[in-house]
């Protein structure tokens, strides 16, 4: 089959995109509750993060408005008191799960509630092991927000084989078992980020890692952080894809975090043809960063990406998805169920637009197969006010020919505020 037309994109120019947003929900929860004062850089100033600072506050810790340098005095373990108010989590389900497991620990009752978006999302995933722990825990009718989390009680040592990998249930088991001076493993079929458990270890706590387990053994204070946060490599995969689809030009992404729990979309896009390469690796504040330097290749191919890789990718699919419509061939993912319970349904979400806008896509239940075939797409996009899908379709719509409008682009404020100023900037 002969290759794709190029699609006569021109990029160039670089780009340092916002901290990480997994990684700045866990310096700020792990500032609250060291003892001593935490001194973090480049946190991401997001709504997500901003959600995870506003419940902080209300469960009694002195949080500053989040800025470049931030300085955060923590309560120690055993400090955070009950909150009067409930703990918005807005869009956030990472806010909601990680803090369902510190108050859990923490001997105070808290009540969360969350958007439309985060109260549909299941919360019963961390409700029955933190049940299992011993805590009290109530959800709604469907298992989801509003959700109380009655501390209070003891807790107790636990070992838990969750069926789906998450970092955010295997967060809210170290943080509930941090809390409540309990021991925890958690076992998962596939390792998922592991920034918590990097943390955990780099602050003085004892934690074991192999490959399918992670062991909290305990902490009896935890020392206060001096972190400087890497760029995040799920919103520096939005302008690597851009450059994949260029004829012309290449972007570099300076200071991105390359955990290898996070980079299998990097390693997709190489797969696909595009000229990925890794420059100038550097250890800062226990996480791999480097700049990355993506162009396009001679032309892009379809890929086959399954259940063992998918938590190394899992917030990049959309735009996989995207990106495939541009590519010769059939992308086909699978394994990727826990995409229906994202901020939208993200595997119906991103074939019906894409279906919508004239490409060839088809749902499968855990996943969508892709066949690239039309570079010349045109429609409204509905985002269910997803920021991920904002930012897929957006790289989308700088491709000349394509004539393609967004019903919510502020949405991506959830993760990414200045996206769009950025995607004019390297457009040329
Ligand atoms: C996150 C973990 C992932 C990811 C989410 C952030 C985290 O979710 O999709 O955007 O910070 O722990 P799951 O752990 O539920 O897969």
């Amino acid at each position: 089959m002969a290759p794709l037309t190029a699609s006569g994109l021109r990029v160039q120019g670089a780009l340092r995109v916002p901290g990480d947003k997994s990684i700045s929900h866990r310096a700020l929860i792990f500032s609250a509750l060291a003892t001593g004062t935490s001194r973090v850089r480049g946190i991401l100033p997001s709504a997500d993060v901003t959600s995870s600072a506003g419940a902080l506050r209300a469960l009694g810790v002195d949080v500053p408005p989040l800025s470049d340098s931030l300085e955060i005095t923590g309560v120690g373990l055993r400090g955070l008191s009950a909150p009067i108010t409930d703990l918005d989590c807005g869009n956030s389900g990472t806010s909601a799960r990680l803090l369902a497991g510190v108050v859990a620990g923490s001997g105070v009752t808290a009540r969360f509630v969350g958007d439309e978006s985060l109260s549909r999302r299941p919360m019963r995933r961390v409700q029955t092991p933190l049940e299992a722990m011993g805590a009290r825990v109530e959800t709604n009718a469907q298992g989801g927000l509003p959700m109380v989390v009655h501390g209070g009680g003891e807790l107790h040592d636990i070992e838990w084989n969750n069926d789906t990998s998450s970092a955010q249930v295997k967060s809210c088991i170290l943080l509930a078992a941090l809390c409540g001076g309990v021991e925890a493993t958690v076992r998962e079929p596939t390792r998922s980020r592991d920034h918590t458990e990097r943390m955990l270890a780099a602050l003085g706590a004892e934690v074991w890692v192999n490959d399918g387990a992670v062991a909290f053994l305990g902490a009896r204070a935890l020392a206060p952080l001096d972190l400087d946060v890497p760029g995040d490599p799920s919103s520096a995969a939005f302008f690597a894809a851009l450059a994949a689809l260029a004829s012309d030009g290449e972007i570099l992404l300076r200071d991105v975090c390359i955990n290898e729990t996070r980079t299998g979309f990097l390693t997709a896009l190489a797969d696909m043809g595009a000229s990925v390469t890794i420059e100038d690796k550097a250890l800062r504040s226990g996480e791999w960063i480097a700049t990355l330097r993506i162009g396009s290749g001679p032309s892009l191919r379809g890929v086959e990406i399954t259940a063992d890789t998918i938590p190394t990718l899992i917030d990049e699919l959309p735009l996989l998805a995207c990106l495939a419509a541009y590519a010769d061939g059939e992308t086909r993912v699978t394994g990727a169920a826990e995409l229906r319970v994202k901020e939208s349904d993200r595997i119906s979400a991103v074939v019906g637009n894409l279906r919508a806008l004239g490409a060839t896509a088809e749902e499968l239940p855990d996943g969508f197969v892709i066949v690239g075939s039309r570079p010349t797409l045109r429609g409204h996009v509905v985002t269910h006010g997803d920021h991920r899908l904002a930012m897929a379709f957006g790289i989308l719509s700088a491709l000349p020919g394509n004539a393609i409008t967004i019903d919510d682009p502020d949405c991506v404020s959830v993760s990414y505020p200045g996206f769009w100023d950025d995607l004019r900037r390297v457009v040329r």
